[in-house]
């Protein structure tokens, strides 16, 4: 039996996914250690509440409430707080102390990322963070060790479960928005505050990371733009339904090359779109996630799997922790990031895209003859229409025209939008989706 050296390993949280790390930590503890190299030592778990109830048994003695103390010491430090403040602090604290970091904070990579890295940098330890984005599924990884010598161009998909929970039983079961948001709660998918999931902005935060390592360049949260699924109700799902389509939030992170007077840049957004139900992603179901890799050589690769829930995310958190524990026994600098330069990030404004329009408008003469002059004036070719006539409320006929599109413009669609809501002939704009993944 070879003797381990002892790794003193800091959790940091004991929620959904902190409190299944040390479940599957202290189960597995012989394994996990023979793969380290090194025996790993669960010296303490830092919450806000020793005595809050949990759902997953863990030994009082090892919870407390104090975690500074519990940092200084560590080897390895996980932290699964979430939120930005006392998780910065910790774990800039942690890497100053030597420790490396284990961390699946999306909110804090995303706004405080150089900082970090930078921190770790300095003192030749690693920050790891596979359970960022996408959760259970690996990818991260494999954009920066296995792609690292081809040219990614694009990666479009799927990266919140919540969002992705919630819009597939409203799709399948005409479900209530709210009660399934209940659900994705009580499941351990949703963040602390759920907003964050519902208006895009965990989503966001995953882009930006994933466009930091794919293009090697800064991302700042800023830059991205984000959509969110709040205004998505059932007479939006229903008329997606009806036009074959499946509506599904969608990250993109793409190159755009140089056009006219616009150079080349990179785009990386974030909003609801409609996705044709025999594309592959109309199939991913509840919690799960999809996230398309389109690389020069390599070509497109698929990854799919768990993209949220506490034991599955533990999985890729317990990955990080078996690497990090190998090169702290092994020595030498923590695997940094690569190199990152500046690259500038598009306006949504220049994206091209294809869209669906869906106006009610009055039910009389002429008025198709107006709508399709303003699209044709704005530069945006119509691809497909259906009109369907229905009383209002007032007992009139009004009618509702739902407008497929060519690729079009993004800047050239909205102003065309725009001059649609202002026309005589308009009551009003119901929605305007982008069509992707064709
Ligand atoms: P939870 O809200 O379920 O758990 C947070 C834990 O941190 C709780 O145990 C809480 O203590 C503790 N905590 C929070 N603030 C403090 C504080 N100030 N001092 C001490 N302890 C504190 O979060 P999750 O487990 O869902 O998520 C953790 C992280 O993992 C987040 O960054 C999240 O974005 C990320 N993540 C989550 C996934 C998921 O599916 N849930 C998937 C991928 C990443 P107490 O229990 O006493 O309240
Ligand atoms: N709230 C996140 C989601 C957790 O629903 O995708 C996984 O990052």
């Amino acid at each position: 039996m070879i003797e381990h050296r002892t790794l003193r390993v800091a959790l940091l949280g004991a929620g959904s996914v902190g409190s299944q790390v040390a479940r599957l930590l202290l189960d597995n503890t012989d394994e996990l250690s023979e793969r380290a190299g090194a025996r790993l030592e669960l010296a303490g778990i830092a919450v806000r509440d020793v005595n809050a109830p949990r759902d997953v048994e863990l030994p009082q003695e090892l919870l407390t409430t104090d975690a500074h103390e519990l940092i200084v010491g560590a080897d390895i430090v996980i932290e699964l707080m979430g939120g930005i403040e006392p998780a910065r602090t910790h774990i800039i604290e942690a890497l100053q102390s030597g420790a490396d970091v284990v961390t699946g904070n999306k909110a804090l990579l995303a706004s405080h990322g150089a900082e970090i890295f930078d921190a770790a940098d300095q003192v030749g330890a690693s920050v790891s963070y596979e359970a960022s984005v996408a959760a259970a599924i690996p990818i991260l990884r494999p954009l920066k060790d296995s792609l690292a010598g081809d040219h990614v161009r694009r990666i479009f998909g799927i990266v919140n479960g919540t969002t992705n929970y919630i819009l597939d039983r409203m799709d399948r079961e005409g479900a209530d928005f709210d009660e399934v948001l209940a659900d994705a709660q009580a499941l351990g998918y949703a963040e602390a505050d759920p907003t964050a999931d519902v208006e895009g902005h965990d989503a966001a935060q995953k882009a930006a990371i994933l466009a930091s390592l794919a293009f090697h360049t800064n991302v700042p949260l800023e830059a991205v733009h984000c959509e969110g699924i709040a205004s998505i109700d059932a007479a939006a799902i229903e008329n997606a339904k009806n036009a074959g389509y499946v509506i599904k939030l969608l990250a993109t992170c793409e190159q755009l090359p140089g056009e006219g007077a616009d150079g080349e840049a990179i785009s990386v957004r974030v909003y609801p779109a409609l996705v044709d139900r025999e594309h592959p992603l109309a199939s991913v179901r509840g919690g799960n996630n999809a996230v398309y890799v389109e690389a020069a050589a390599a070509g497109p690769l698929m990854f799919y799997g768990a993209g949220a829930g506490g034991r599955e995310t533990a999985s890729a958190i317990l990955g990080d922790v078996v690497s990090a524990a190998r090169r702290h026994i092994a020595g030498g600098v923590g695997i940094g990031e690569s190199a990152r330069g500046d690259r500038p990030v598009a306006p949504i404004g220049r994206i091209t895209t294809r869209y669906q329009i869906t106006l009610d408008v009055a039910d009389k003469q002429g008025v198709l003859a107006t709508v399709a002059n303003i699209l044709s004036d704005g530069g945006v070719s119509i691809a497909r229409l259906e009109q369907t006539i229905a009383e209002d409320e007032t007992g009139a006929n009004r009618a509702r025209l739902v407008i497929g599109t060519h690729r079009a413009r993004e800047q050239a669609l909205s102003d065309t939008v725009e001059n649609l809501a202002a026309s005589d002939v308009v009551v009003r704009v119901v929605t305007v989706l982008r069509v992707e993944g064709e």
